[in-house]
């Protein structure tokens, strides 16, 4: 089992990481169990796969576990549905010094941490995740929240979870797509600060999907994330950079019919917009974004607008959605762009109007 430690002073939590880990490591914090007893948060496909095993092994260390199933998919990311796992959390009489589970993808994690961080002013969660995507990525740093109409995780804060459990024979289930999906962020974590990951990652091809590769890329991505939280939890600098390319990958997935394409997929498709948009720009060289482009086809990745499941795409309609991007300043434009493969940087005051030009090059 792997330990990378996400060092944030009293907030501090280590992420557990490895195959068949799970009893491991929840035997190793009875502490986080003051009443010999949680609640673990799923959706209804993860539960059907692994909430027996999750529920038997904590039985095991003497801890009993009732479970709250909702239904997968973004739209559980949602006031709806949040105020029903807070009223559930409440009606179980919820201490504050008892942990929830959050078992399952990044709607899981996100939805769940958001609820544990206003229930009684904060309760405590652990993450399980059981997607690629979720043990990559966004189990670790704390963000959590929903969305609502006006945009992708509008409503949400910073609550870190006291433990994550990134146990890679959760993913033995996952289908190939949303594996994939969640690959795209481990390029990212490499384009945004390794190039020399990103050149092994390059030689592997599709077999960086597969194992020794897969677990060795979790770890090193995890470590690559953990690092940049420590050093700016809240985003106020460098943590920004892990946006690369999603000011774009929002823009596709608002603007896309619901459930058509997957987080990952769009950000696939947002890292070649924002490597092209960089060598537009004159800051990046053409050879890296050729680079990016066919290491994403390589894995069956998009590696652009159209090669997303949905092709139709309207200029205005999604400049008009990055004009709502949580990063913007002074109503204008902020984009994680690239110097090179390993050297992402924040572009501010993006000129609107040669954006809308490339955009329609693009599409
Ligand atoms: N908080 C952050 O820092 C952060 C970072 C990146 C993404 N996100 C959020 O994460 C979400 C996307 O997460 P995701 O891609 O994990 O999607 P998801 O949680 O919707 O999971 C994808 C699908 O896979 C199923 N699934 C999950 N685990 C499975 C398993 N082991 N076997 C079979 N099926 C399984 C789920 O039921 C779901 O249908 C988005 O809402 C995005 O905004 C958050």
């Amino acid at each position: 089992m792997i330990t990378v430690p996400v060092k944030l002073a009293a907030r501090s939590y280590n992420v557990l990481i490895g195959r068949d880990v799970l009893n491991d490591a929840l035997s190793q914090v009875p502490k986080l169990f003051p009443r010999q007893r949680t609640i673990i948060v799923t959706d209804k496909v993860v539960a059907a796969l692994h909430l027996e095993v999750l529920t038997r092994t904590l039985d095991k260390i003497g801890i009993k576990a009732q479970s709250i199933i909702i239904e997968p998919g973004e739209a559980s990311k949602s006031f709806k549905c949040l105020e029903k796992l807070v009223d559930t959390f409440l009606d179980h009489n919820i201490e504050r010094n008892e942990v929830v589970i959050a078992l399952g993808g990044g709607v899981i994690g996100d939805l769940v941490g958001f609820a544990a961080s206003i229930t009684k002013r904060g309760v405590d969660f652990i993450q399980i995740p059981t997607t690629l995507l979720s043990q990559v990525d966004s189990s670790v740093g704390g963000k959590t929240g929903i969305n609502t109409r006006h945009g992708k995780n509008f409503v949400g804060c910073f609550h870190q979870p006291r433990l994550v459990v990134a146990d890679q024979a959760l993913l033995d289930t996952l289908p190939k797509r949303e594996r994939a999906a969640g690959y795209a962020e481990i390029i990212k974590a490499a384009l945004i600060g390794d190039a020399t990951m990103f050149e092994r990652l390059e030689t592997y091809e599709s077999s960086a999907l597969t194992e020794p590769h897969l677990s060795q890329a979790i770890a090193e991505a995890v470590a690559f994330k953990a690092k940049i939280v420590a050093d700016d939890e809240r985003e106020h600098g460098v943590r920004a950079l892990l946006n690369l390319g999603h000011t774009f990958a929002h823009a596709f997935e608002a603007e896309a019919p619901k459930d058509i394409i997957r987080h990952g997929e769009a950000v696939a498709a947002g890292l070649a917009m924002a490597f092209q948009y960089s060598v537009h720009l004159g800051v990046c060289p053409n050879l890296d974004s050729q680079r990016v482009a066919a290491h994403l086809n390589a894995v069956g990745l998009p590696d652009g607008p159209l090669s997303l499941a949905h092709k139709t795409w309207n200029t205005q309609a999604l400049v008009s959605r990055m004009r709502d991007d949580k990063k913007n300043q002074n109503g204008q434009i902020t984009l994680v762009l690239a110097r090179g493969i390993g050297s992402a940087y924040i572009h501010h005051a993006t000129d609107e109007t040669d954006l809308v030009n490339f955009m329609e090059s693009m599409l």
